[in-house]
């Protein structure tokens, strides 16, 4: 049967138990809520590593937004369910506020040069700040060899490397495909928040980054740009809060195009207060 600790010093000591001199740990961070884009982090891991340990905790100084915190769905027993259903060698943590934060429930402040600047980070201050400061916390209890992140969050993974060059922190971290509905939405937990018609009509967001991307190879990122917020200002059901194309590394706004760049899309849209975000690769 599975292994599930709530305390952190337990689990330190079990990996500490089981740890050989070749054996790697994979790590998949998650906030619970699980869907099959988890999974697939998780996979990944179990394919490329000995142990694998995943983590749920909802991250409360990620949240800019109390509402979305108190909102953010919690199924831990469904979310046991589905994580044993892939494998009983998974290890679980998931911890307490009190177990992490020991409580001082607050936000170290990182500098990453600039990328929590852009995109999300305009959009939910503090939250990059909040993301930083949890994936440390936990890397530093679990020490894994890989860890596991979506591309669904690119500009959050781009942080985390950052992070992790910045503090040299003995991790590898490993970006991971988007997992999509047959729709095409990216699988999300907040699609649960979605009625079935909006879960239809989001299919949108996805076909609209395809035919950006199609678009930008004979157009320029502004007029596609233009194209996009043109497009959201005749949906009623949608609200764009931004959609941006950008290079992968520094993640700043395309000017001009230069071949040695690549870029991406990104696109942040409400649908009744849901927020939906997604990105492709214009490559
Ligand atoms: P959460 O939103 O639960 O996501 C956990 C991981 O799953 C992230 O790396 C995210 O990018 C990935 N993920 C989510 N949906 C995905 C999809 N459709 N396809 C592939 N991967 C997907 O991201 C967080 O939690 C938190 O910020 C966390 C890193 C755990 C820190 O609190």
């Amino acid at each position: 049967t599975m292994h599930i600790f709530n305390g952190k010093e337990a689990l330190m000591d079990y990996l500490k138990s089981i740890k050989t001199p070749h054996s790697t740990i994979g790590f998949v961070p998650t906030m619970g809520a699980l869907h099959q884009g988890h999974l697939s982090l998780m996979q990944q891991s179990l394919d490329e590593n000995e142990n694998t340990v995943v983590s749920i905790f909802v991250n409360p100084t990620q949240f800019n937004n109390p509402d979305d915190l108190s909102k953010y769905p919690r199924t831990m027993e469904a979310d046991i369910a589905k994580i044993s259903g892939l494998s009983s060698e998974i290890i679980l943590y998931a911890p307490s506020t009190e177990d992490v934060y020991e409580g001082k429930i607050l936000s170290q402040e990182f500098n990453f040069d600039g990328l929590e600047n852009q995109m999300e980070g305009k959009f939910r201050p503090g939250h990059f700040n909040g993301v930083g400061t949890i994936v440390k916390r936990l890397f530093e209890i679990v020490s894994p060899t890989n860890a596991y992140f979506g591309e669904k969050d690119f500009q959050q993974l781009q942080i985390v490397k950052k992070m992790v060059e910045k503090n040299n922190i003995a991790v590898n971290v490993v970006g991971c495909p988007i997992f999509r509905e047959s729709s095409g939405l990216a699988m999300s937990s907040r699609n649960e928040r979605l009625s079935k018609q909006q879960r239809t009509e989001s299919a949108l967001i996805y076909q609209i980054l395809n035919d950006a991307k199609e678009k930008f190879k004979n157009n320029s990122a502004k007029s596609v740009t233009e194209w996009v917020e043109k497009l959201f200002k005749k949906n009623a059901s949608f609200e764009l809060e931004y959609f941006q194309i950008a290079d992968e590394t520094a993640l700043l706004p395309c000017e001009r195009k230069n071949k040695t760049k690549n870029y991406r899309a990104f696109i942040a849209v409400n649908i009744n207060n849901i927020r939906l975000i997604d990105t492709i690769s214009l490559n």
